[in-house]
């Protein structure tokens, strides 16, 4: 088996993670409303400390597929590897990212190869991988679900996370099998995040299906643990930018992970300022503070804009708060205060995302 661990080490396809690892303090502000038992219970199975907010990072299958090597990643800034496209090896560039001040991500899937079935998977080889990957300084690894033996994802993906954790290297977990055998439910357990979806591709129709599937499972995100309905196609030129604008901001809304897919060399500016909103990543890597909250009114219809009303009852505001309203997209916040609810006119494939921050109650602030 030794032996075997070699030539396997043909491995890979690889993702960066950026803020893999987060704050504890940001967490802490949050777990009240996050079901404190239910999540010590979680984690002393898992207990790798990781995901305490929603991944972010690149990765670098969306746009490049198979077709990568040192370069793409040196030269992005970002990882990828295999040693016959990394000659200088899997640690020099988990190295050379740690020094830029960015996590390294590999890629395996529980079964005897991954999907493009041209690298080697993991399944039968969990410990001497998470071995390989731990001593490589790897700090997360993409799980896949291709090619397996047929047995269950609950007895599969459960072996790797066992594997990793005796490695004793903190390493994010993130299991990728499709939203299938209700993973929301036992994915906690095991992961830091679970793919609650097939694929994502890069249109309008395959973003909200994903997102919407991804909604089902929305009471099952907390800290530590999170949905995942894929990666981010924005900037890969299959959707507009108003599109892209309303792909990060449901992704953000619903603490999904916010990992990059396009070609982060050659970007436009366009692209760059949807993906790097500071406003609208907060609302991904909370908690908001003072109480705000975010809401997203989003135009499904392709054709006319639509008055959208959120009330506070459902939104979780309570019934006399007066707020204000930041259009997060148009940094400015909207004339007036809202109290009961918040009306406003989207236009098709289009959303608004406020952050609402309370400012009294009704009447209050005259008596
Ligand atoms: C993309 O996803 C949509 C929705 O799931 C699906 O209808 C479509 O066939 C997919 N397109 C490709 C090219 O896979």
């Amino acid at each position: 088996m030794g032996s075997y661990a070699l030539p396997r080490r043909s491995l890979v396809l690889f993702l960066l993670a950026a803020a893999a690892v987060a704050s504890t303090a940001a967490w802490a502000a949050s777990s009240s409303s996050a079901g404190g038992g239910d999540d010590a219970a979680r984690r002393s199975l898992l207990d790798n400390g990781l995901g305490r907010t929603p991944q972010m990072g690149w990765n670098s299958w969306n746009h490049f597929g198979c077709n990568i090597n040192e370069n793409t990643i040196r030269s992005t800034g970002y990882i990828a590897a295999d040693p016959k496209k990394f000659p200088s090896g899997i640690k020099a560039l988990a190295d050379y990212v740690h020094s830029k001040g960015l996590k390294l991500g590999i890629y395996s899937s529980a079964g005897t190869r991954t999907c493009s079935k041209t690298m080697p998977g993991s399944l039968g080889y969990e410990d001497i991988d998470a071995k390989t990957f731990a001593s490589w300084g790897v700090d997360y690894l993409k799980y896949d679900n291709c090619n397996s033996d047929g047995s269950s994802e609950t007895v599969r993906f459960p072996k790797m996370s066992f594997a990793l954790r005796k490695t004793g290297r903190p390493i994010f977990y993130s299991i990728c099998e499709w939203g299938q055998r209700n993973v929301a439910t036992w994915g906690g357990q095991y992961g830091n995040s679970w793919r609650t979806t097939g694929d994502i591709n890069d249109s309008w129709a395959s973003m909200l299906s994903n997102i919407d599937s991804n909604d089902a499972s929305a009471s099952y995100a907390k800290p530590g643990g999170w949905n995942d309905p894929d990666m981010l196609e924005v900037g890969n030129g299959g959707m507009t930018n108003d599109e892209y604008v309303v792909h990060i901001s449901l992704w953000a809304i619903a603490k999904a992970p916010l990992i990059i897919g396009c070609d982060v060399r050659s970007i436009s500016r366009e692209t760059l300022e949807i993906l790097s909103n500071p406003e609208v990543i907060a609302i991904n890597q909370g908690p908001l503070s003072q109480q705000r909250t975010a809401v997203l009114l989003l135009n499904r219809g392709a054709t006319g804009s639509r008055q959208i009303t959120a009330a506070w009852q459902d939104i979780g505001v309570g019934p006399g708060v007066a707020v204000e309203a930041k259009n997060v997209w148009l940094h400015a916040t909207a004339p007036g205060r809202f109290t009961g609810s918040l009306t406003a006119e989207v236009a098709a494939h289009l959303c608004k995302l406020f952050v609402l921050t309370p400012v009294g109650r009704a009447g209050e602030e005259r008596s």
